[in-house]
């Protein structure tokens, strides 16, 4: 899937039901999110987020945060509430709409959304912020864009900046189906696979939707040193059928 399809897929579910294309708790399909409900999610996230940094490095600068995938604001508006500057990017221009639809007034200043339907980053200068930081957003986009992204991570934070980011990888048990979702290294079967659904998928549309993808720790580690960062911790967060979520901070090399 290209950036362009990626954007039409986020579009789509941003107009569909945006909250829930958010958090898809199941109970919360069909627009039945709560919004002080699901903002709050949001807050205690940060809250934990910040608090796992500070146990690393407790003296960071609270400058400017970029919260990439933003969506509606839901991290965001809560990374406002401890860095002077944040600014939120979204491949899904009806995402954006919303963000500053739910800016908060009091914050309005000091939080910007900006739309990016590109494979780069390159609307922002090199070393632009103290910290990047990406939740279950990575996940869904293909790894092949997911490379590029991590690089550019490493490029628009500061000397001494933090990247913190949520990103799948998988263990040597993963189960077949899990197998499936990772693009990494791709054999000849899954590429013929995947070349065979895309086309199915441009004709008719079926199966055009969020995908979970995954990339191997250790070549999340290779790409941001290649960028000059380095992995501070890589926290196994949760693990399904061999599919591990892992929590990455990593630091911008002085
Ligand atoms: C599951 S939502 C999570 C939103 C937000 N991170 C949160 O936790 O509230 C994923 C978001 O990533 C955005 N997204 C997907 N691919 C992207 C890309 N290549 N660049 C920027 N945003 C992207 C989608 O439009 C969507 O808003």
């Amino acid at each position: 899937m290209n950036i362009l399809r990626l954007r039409m897929v986020w579009e789509r579910l941003a107009k569909e039901d945006p909250y829930w294309a958010v958090l898809t708790s199941p109970d919360k399909a069909g627009n039945r999110w709560q919004l002080e409900e699901f903002f709050q999610t949001g807050r205690d996230e940060v809250d934990a987020c910040l608090n796992e940094m500070k146990r690393h490095r407790p003296d960071v600068a609270r400058g400017a945060a970029l919260d990439f995938g933003c969506g509606v604001g839901r991290l965001s508006q809560a990374l406002a509430r401890h860095y002077d500057r944040v600014t939120g990017i979204d491949v899904a221009e009806r995402m954006i709409e919303l963000a500053n639809r739910h800016k908060p007034s009091d914050a309005a200043d000091r939080i910007r959304y900006v739309h990016n339907a590109r494979s780069d980053l390159r609307v922002f200068d090199d070393g632009a912020f103290d910290l990047v930081f990406s939740l279950i957003t990575l996940q869904h986009i293909p790894p092949p864009l997911i490379e590029g992204y991590l690089g550019e991570f490493a490029r628009i934070t500061k000397l001494g900046g933090l990247i913190y980011f949520q990103l799948p990888s998988f263990a040597p048990n993963a189960t077949p189906e899990v197998k499936k979702w990772s693009w990494y290294p791709p054999t000849l079967y899954t590429r013929l696979k995947r070349w065979t659904g895309r086309w199915f998928r441009r004709f008719t549309g079926i199966g055009d939707t969020m995908h979970m993808n995954t990339l191997p720790e250790a070549r999340v580690r290779e790409l941001l040193r290649a960028a000059g960062a380095e992995v501070i911790s890589a926290r196994q967060q949760t693990e399904q059928d061999g599919c591990i979520s892992v929590i990455y901070l990593a630091e911008r090399e002085v």
